[in-house]
């Protein structure tokens, strides 16, 4: 698996040759089985390298980071129920395919969260999107729950948790908190991320180990500010203010 390869391995499909493959750090392994890592390829290694950048400006970083969404979303999805499904096509024949059953909603850890909504929409038209709003204190980097508005009948959906950046995972494990007092079991939520912290990954995986992430990257871990590094800065500044 391209994804299991150790950090500063080279990158890319099989069919290129070993002196022709880029070299980068790809994301850290983990060992938790509800953590699923997007395959580290040379597309979503580019696409991170943009947005990582300090000098990549406001526009490019919405332009390559919705791409990266739009990656985690199809992969989410690939883990909601399907049903076999048969269907003929223009020229008579049958095809043994598959529809997805049961419903859906997003719910976005406002504000960075958001910006995750519109992939999601893109994917699944009409789609109903909640809102949690938490904060984190700069101070104490302890979350703080401000506000919520959910579908609802939100237990008996599939829930796609919306946000960019998994630090200590106090924020994500608050919002996982409401859901699971409205009703949602831990399974039927799946936490969509662009940049996990190991200790936010692992933390996550101790407290909800059925509950599963889809994350592009799990990084080298935090600073004394408790910002991701390498990371990308504040998601949330760079998306909508910076
Ligand atoms: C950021 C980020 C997460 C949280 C991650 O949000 O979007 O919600 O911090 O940190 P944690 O895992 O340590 O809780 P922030 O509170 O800065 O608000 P914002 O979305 O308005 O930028
Ligand atoms: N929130 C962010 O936007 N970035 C981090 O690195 C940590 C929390």
């Amino acid at each position: 698996d391209s994804h299991k390869r150790a950090p500063s391995q080279s990158l890319g499909p099989e069919y290129r040759p070993d002196d022709l493959k880029p070299t980068a750090t790809v994301s850290k392994e983990v060992s938790h089985s509800n953590v699923h890592i997007l395959p580290q390829t040379p597309q979503l290694i580019s696409l991170l390298t943009m947005i990582r950048d300090r000098n990549t400006n406001r526009a490019d970083f919405i332009f390559y980071s919705n791409r990266i969404i739009r990656l985690l979303v199809e992969e989410g999805l690939n883990h909601l129920p399907c049903q076999p499904l048969t269907i003929t096509t223009p020229v008579g024949r049958t095809y043994a395919g598959v529809k997805f059953e049961g419903k859906i909603c997003g719910v976005s850890i406002m504000r960075a969260g958001e910006a995750m909504e519109q992939g999601l929409r893109d994917c699944c038209r009409s789609v109903r999107i909640g809102k949690i709003l938490i904060q984190r204190d700069e101070e104490t980097s302890k979350p703080r729950l401000f506000y919520e508005k959910l579908p609802e009948d939100i237990r008996d959906r599939w829930v796609l948790l919306l946000d960019p950046m998994l630090a200590t995972g106090g924020s994500a494990l608050m919002a996982v908190d409401v859901l699971i007092s409205k009703g949602v079991p831990a399974e039927h939520i799946l936490f969509l991320n662009l940049i996990a912290s190991p200790e936010g990954a692992a933390n996550f995986a101790q407290k909800y180990p059925k509950l599963r992430v889809v994350t592009a990257f799990v990084d080298q871990g935090l600073d004394e500010k408790n910002y991701i590094v390498p990371g990308l800065g504040d998601f949330g500044d760079r998306f909508y203010t910076m």
